[in-house]
């Protein structure tokens, strides 16, 4: 039987305009540019502006992606697009997309994997690939945090920024390059130290409005050791160690986060991709926006074996290996 695996063909990116620094929180909340700086790493995020959601952003990131694959919108089989602040729960964004692509002939959806959403969706695409189903599949990953964040919280609105990065996965018969491990896990029992209460067809009454609810150290603990872990099962079950990977791109959540994953791993700090400082965490689109910076900086060309890593609200959690 033939072998098909997904190559990654494009990536793009999408950030909104307005910057809104640690010097402009510190007018907003009673927290400090060394506070954030020192325990989290970001210095600024990016804010939407009116008119900018998750489909607008989306379809940006979306466009550079399938230029730089060379793939017309409607060779597309498959978008999926991860987000967890979707224009509207229904159409989905997915179907948006679509429409402003003009992509006929491809099947759409929308999942909700918080933080981890990309590896998730990238899941779904290698599957449909590597079973011959589809050809190529593109995969968005598009957030708006900043409506979903109190503005009075210190404890969680200095973490949090919008943006959109998106990966076009083609089928090829290629042996090993493509995608070539991956594994996928969570953890409902935790759900309650991450949520967003008020976002769906539920009412909690001793929320107001719906925004990020958070116990800090408790995620900060869990990322740690899931993706700690997660980046070295991918890496065995791909017959690979972590001396033959050239990059390895976390979730953007914490620097402290992304070095102590890296201490434990082995991973020296100049094969670590690190953008926290510039865009915060934008969760699901953070592996996205840092592989497609990664690109325009050079640091990665066709044989380089990267590693995504990610945890998330849920709890969710992942990782995969790709050989550009
Ligand atoms: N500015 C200044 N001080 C702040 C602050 C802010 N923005 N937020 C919290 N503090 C204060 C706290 O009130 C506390 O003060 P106290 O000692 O007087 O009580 C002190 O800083 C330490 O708080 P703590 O929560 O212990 O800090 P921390 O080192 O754990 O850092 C996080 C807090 C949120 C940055 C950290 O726990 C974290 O990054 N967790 C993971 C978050 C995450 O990744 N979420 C998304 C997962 S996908």
């Amino acid at each position: 039987m033939q072998q098909f695996t997904a190559l990654l063909t494009g990536v793009g990116k999408a950030l909104p305009q307005k910057v809104l620094t640690n010097a402009d929180l510190e007018k907003m909340v009673e927290t400090s540019d060394e506070w954030i700086t020192k325990r989290v790493g970001i210095k600024e995020r990016r804010i939407a502006a009116e008119g900018e959601w998750a489909s607008t952003l989306g379809l940006k990131a979306a466009k550079e992606a399938l230029a730089m694959a060379g793939i017309p919108p409607e060779q597309l089989d498959l978008i999926v697009v991860s987000t967890t602040t979707p224009d509207t729960v229904y159409p989905s964004v997915a179907c948006l997309i679509q429409k402003d692509l003009g992509a006929t002939k491809a099947g759409v959806l929308d999942i909700s994997a918080a933080c981890t959403g990309f590896i998730y969706a990238s899941g779904i695409a290698w599957s449909m690939i590597r079973s011959g189903l589809m050809k190529h599949v593109l995969v968005v990953s598009s957030e708006i945090l900043s409506s979903t964040v109190n503005w009075t919280d210190r404890d969680t609105c200095v973490l949090f920024g919008d943006g959109a990065g998106a990966v076009v996965y083609s089928s090829s018969t290629e042996e090993g390059r493509g995608i070539l491990s991956m594994t996928l896990g969570g953890d409902g029992t935790e759900c309650d130290i991450l949520k967003l209460p008020n976002s769906g067809c539920r009412r909690f009454p001793e929320h107001q409005g719906s925004f990020i609810q958070m116990q800090g150290n408790d995620v900060f603990k869990l990322a740690v050791r899931t993706m700690s872990e997660c980046a070295t099962e991918v890496l065995t079950s791909a017959g690979l160690t972590t001396e033959d990977v050239t990059l390895l791109i976390p979730h953007q959540a914490n620097i402290r986060i992304i070095e102590a994953i890296a201490t434990r791993l082995k991973v020296p700090a100049e094969k670590v991709f690190v953008n926290i400082e510039k865009y915060g965490n934008t969760s699901s689109a953070t592996i996205p926006i840092a592989l497609c910076e990664a690109f325009e900086q050079g640091r990665i060309k066709k044989g380089d074996v990267v590693v995504f890593d990610a945890f998330g609200a849920g709890l969710t959690w992942g990782a995969m290996v790709l050989k550009v």
